[in-house]
């Protein structure tokens, strides 16, 4: 297909979040703000007319989530409030009764107590696996110079020159419009062949496994694969960071240090296909790793923080072995694959030093919650008085 084909909107769908990085004399932290900014997207109430969908926010909601707004404003309609705004968004959605009202406020109050219990479920998952699952290619799982493309490693070792200069690195990539997305090539062939060959060794045992993210059913979450520390992080930490600091320098691109990483699958009687949506990062890595499938290609709308009254579609195909680059907060999504398989390994990679200042899916400032591992990429410093509150924004 023409790689720059204006496609149609797609119906839209939500993203997701994740938490925050490890970071000497810092506090891993939750975004309470993150539940809220999830569930903006309302779903309709059943039998009401409904308001055209919207993009969803990164980390997928697609379990039907709500506005931050709509929950305060459930909250308050429910104790005698106004809340103008909300009521009236929730309104624009279907909701009229008091029951309307009292649905919404239950289904809030599921999603966020499912929520609450997925960092422990992950690492009760993560402990098991670790025990109890028998590699198949144990050499995957640290990373090696031999698994990357030798045109890949000859753009870090451009990126890491005293000369590296943007205008520099972009003879090296394929630039896609004016919405800076970039393609390039990261593994080599027999890489992505026993990577997949390993996730299926996965795919096919008895271990427990969570969910990508609540937009993709199928698919392994790398860190309770164990592959974070010896995989993913040297990733990110030493070959892809010289690129984004060119790329995305006004994203943190050059302090990306947390990151959230899975692998998702597409197939004929499993997920077809990805709504539109933006991520939780600053900074997308879209690796496609096979196997053999037909159609299936990503398309691209506008940067969510600047949305157009008509925004534009490019559509890109995906290439084995090849990686997009791009703005976590660029609206997108995949289209239906019309065979075979498909694996793409996801990077969501993170900078606290941008987050922390404004968080990317709810646009505020951050309130934040402490949490294991990198979280949802925030960081606070230490404080005598540790916050109460609990985890509301792993949105998985
Ligand atoms: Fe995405």
């Amino acid at each position: 297909m023409d790689p720059h084909l204006v496609v149609p909107p797609p119906p839209p769908a939500v993203g997701k979040h994740v938490r925050g990085p490890p970071v000497p004399g810092l506090r891993l932290l939750l975004l309470r703000q993150h539940l809220r900014g999830a569930l903006r997207a309302a779903r309709p109430v059943p039998g009401r007319a409904a308001a055209p969908p919207r993009p969803r926010a990164g980390n997928g909601g697609a379990a039907g989530t709500l506005c931050p707004g709509a929950a305060a404003a459930a909250a308050q309609a429910g104790q005698g409030g106004d809340g103008p705004h909300v009521l009236q968004a929730l309104r624009e959605r279907g909701c009229r009764s008091e029951e309307d009202f009292g649905a919404v406020l239950r289904e809030i109050e599921a999603e966020v107590n499912r929520r609450k219990e997925l960092i422990q479920q992950s690492v009760k998952r993560k402990a098991v696996i670790s025990k109890c699952y028998k590699r198949k290619h144990p050499e995957v799982y640290t990373l090696q110079d031999s698994f990357l493309a030798p045109d890949f490693l000859e753009i870090v070792r451009y990126c890491t020159s005293p000369d590296a200069r943007l205008h520099g690195l972009l003879r090296y990539l394929e630039s896609f419009s004016d919405k800076r997305i970039y393609r390039l090539p990261v593994f080599t062939e027999e890489f992505c062949q026993a990577f997949v060959d390993e996730l299926e060794n996965f795919e096919q045992s008895d271990m427990p496994k969570g969910r990508p993210n609540t937009m993709n059913n199928y698919g392994v979450l790398l860190n309770e694969l164990g592959m974070d520390e010896t995989f993913i992080t040297p990733l990110r930490e030493k070959y892809l960071r010289p690129i984004t600091a060119l790329l995305y320098p006004d994203l943190g691109g050059a302090c990306l240090d947390s990151h959230k990483a899975f692998v998702v699958k597409y197939s004929l009687h499993e997920d077809l296909d990805l709504s539109s949506h933006y991520d939780n990062a600053e900074v997308t890595l879209n690796v496609s790793l096979g196997k053999n499938f037909t159609e299936g290609n990503l398309y691209f709308g506008d940067f969510s923080q600047d949305p157009t009254p008509v925004p534009k579609y490019i559509e890109i195909e995906h290439v084995g072995a090849q990686g997009l680059l791009h703005r976590g907060g660029q609206i997108h999504g995949a289209l239906p694959i019309a065979s075979g398989e498909r694996w793409n390994l996801i990077v969501w990679m993170r900078s606290s030093a941008i987050r922390n200042q404004l968080c990317p899916m709810c646009n505020k400032k951050p309130e934040l919650v402490e949490a294991e591992g990198f979280g949802d990429g925030f960081t606070e410093t230490l404080k005598d008085d540790v916050p109460g509150t609990v985890n509301l924004c792993a949105l998985w």
